[in-house]
């Protein structure tokens, strides 16, 4: 597994550098008649990376047909709940830009959960091609809270140890809102996984995850993002890597 660590001034840095990559991602996709599997993120962070990609010179730029969205972690709410992170995703990105229906596969957060990661699980099979027995997604975000938790993969759940299925019904460990999260399988079977952190509130957890590296010996989750055929970038601002 390559791994990278990208530092930037702020989250609007960082997000510019993101939108710069993705262009050209997407661009070498169309070049070799490709689409690009993407696993998106909720979160504040890959917010403002959306609101560029929704501007000039993305909007227009960006051959959107190429692009397949998936999320890595959904809340289990209707689509309209501020709290969906399809919604925050569709008022930020998708509201904005030419892209066919059909490429936008979000998770029915208004249906039953365990139906639900049932359902979106096949939809993944059916959407993402697969290698070394799982999907394998071209580029999954993630975001990284402040207690290392990824995607819905909080510390000390036991669907972190989840090694066959795709996706699992998981539970906010304060709030105990249900979510439907991708498992370790899939998010370490990717080819490029990029975390997107930012923020002082991260640095803690961030420095640890750094000096100790991934390790399930860690409590943090995101310390268990290997993608070991593939390529791990941490995106962050200076605040919350003062120390890179
Ligand atoms: C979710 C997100 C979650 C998020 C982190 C970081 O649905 O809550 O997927 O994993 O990425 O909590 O969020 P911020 O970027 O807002 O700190």
């Amino acid at each position: 597994m390559e791994k990278k660590y990208y530092l930037f001034e702020d989250k609007s840095e960082l997000a510019a550098q993101l939108a710069v990559d993705f262009n050209n991602a997407v661009s070498e996709k169309v070049a070799s008649g490709e689409v690009m599997t993407v696993a998106l993120s909720g979160g504040h962070t890959p917010k403002a990376f959306f609101e560029i990609l929704a501007e000039s010179p993305y909007r227009e730029g960006i051959s959107w047909n190429n692009v397949i969205f998936f999320w890595g972690d959904e809340r289990c709410v209707p689509p309209d709940d501020d709290e969906s992170n399809y919604k925050m995703t569709n008022l930020a990105l998708l509201s904005h830009i030419d892209i066919p229906a059909s490429n936008i596969h979000r998770v029915l957060g208004e249906d039953p959960p365990t139906n639900e990661a049932l359902r979106y699980a096949k939809v993944i099979e059916e959407n993402v091609s697969s290698a070394n027995g799982f999907p394998q997604f071209d580029w999954i975000f993630l975001g990284m809270g402040d207690d290392g938790h990824t995607a819905s993969l909080f510390p000390g759940a036991s669907n972190l140890k989840e090694m066959e299925k795709i996706c699992v019904v998981a539970k906010h460990p304060q709030t105990g809102q249900k979510r439907v999260s991708l498992t370790f399988p899939v998010i370490n079977n990717a080819k490029r996984v990029s975390f997107l952190v930012a923020g002082a509130a991260k640095e803690p957890v961030f420095k640890e995850i750094l000096e100790k590296g991934a390790s399930e010996a860690l409590p943090y989750p995101a310390s268990m993002v290997d993608p070991e055929n593939g390529i791990l970038e941490w995106f962050l601002d200076k605040a919350a890597a003062p120390e890179l």
